[in-house]
């Protein structure tokens, strides 16, 4: 059994979802899997192929993951030394708005990462234009971290179970280097918005702009004439059929969730996934 479950909550998150997207995914696979857009990890750690790489542009999301490979057991005793309280999720909050930042070790900074994620308002990841994480405490009273997800997935990021696994820090269109016919490129963007005022991209500092998802679909039309195997998901937004409709088949996926990271703001959201199969 090499399927993990991921330790983070991450907005977009696919664990909800995961069976009616793995229809869509083949079964076996001889190439490298990709995966540029990690977040929370739901699909690429569940993913049983044997060559995975996974990347993210937070940087601190990657962090993260490498003490979680490397220090798990280390990382379990920090973060669980921390009390869950409203005052001390502040201060911790408040370390990269000091120099005290970078006197912390990379476990304690993962381990911050991990406590804000836990008891941070609804487990967003946001940072301000300076880069300073701003999420509401969101009044938990317990972390629920366990050290068994920990150790699964430090032995799935070492390729303990049976997976070559590498992990970076990078835009997703460093794929564009990398993939090569056989291969599979899973995007998971962050989704087009509903509306101009349904947008959630501040998951890092420059968020993710209309441009950015015209980029995509041009790294998705180089992908294809490579002759690699492309699916994205997204949302079923009419924009999203003028982006990506020329460029492979849009199905329909019979799921709703709300996806709006702010509570006030909550919608439905229909999803596509994108499939360039057919011009393979
Ligand atoms: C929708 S989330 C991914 C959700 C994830 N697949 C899951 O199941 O939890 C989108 C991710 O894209 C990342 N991201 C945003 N802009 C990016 C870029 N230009 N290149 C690579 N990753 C980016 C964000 O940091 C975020 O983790």
């Amino acid at each position: 059994m090499t399927k993990v479950e991921p330790v983070l909550k991450w907005v977009g998150g696919k664990r909800a979802i995961l069976s009616e997207l793995d229809a869509h995914f083949p079964s076996r696979l001889d190439g490298t899997y990709f995966e540029p857009f990690l977040g929370g990890g739901a699909v690429a750690f569940s993913r049983e192929y044997s060559k995975i790489s996974v990347s993210d542009a937070n940087q601190e999301l990657i962090r993260f993951y490498e003490v979680v490979r490397d220090h798990p057991t280390e990382l379990f005793e920090v973060v669980s030394g921390f009390p869950v309280d409203e005052k001390f999720f502040y201060e911790i909050r408040g370390w990269d708005r000091a120099s005290i930042f970078d006197s912390k070790s990379k476990v304690q900074l993962a381990a911050r990462t991990l406590y804000l994620n836990r008891c941070g308002f609804n487990g967003l990841f946001r940072v301000n234009s300076r880069g300073q994480f701003n999420v509401p405490f969101g009044k938990k009273t317990s972390l629920d971290v366990r050290m068994e997800k920990l150790l699964a997935l430090s032995r799935k990021l070492s390729g303990e179970l049976g997976n070559q696994i590498e992990i970076m820090h990078s835009d997703f269109d460093s794929v564009l280097g990398k993939a090569r016919p056989g291969d599979l490129v899973y995007f998971d963007p962050p989704y087009l918005p509903l509306s101009s005022t349904s947008n959630f991209v501040s998951y890092s500092i420059t968020g993710f702009s209309n441009f950015d998802h015209l980029r995509l679909a041009n790294s998705i039309e180089q992908l294809t004439k490579m002759g690699v195997r492309v699916l994205m998901s997204n949302s079923d937004t009419p924009r999203t059929r003028e982006i990506f409709g020329g460029l492979g088949a849009l199905i329909s996926l019979n799921v709703q969730r709300n996806l709006s990271a702010d509570g006030s703001k909550r919608g439905k959201v229909a999803e596509v996934i994108f499939d360039n199969a057919g011009r393979l």
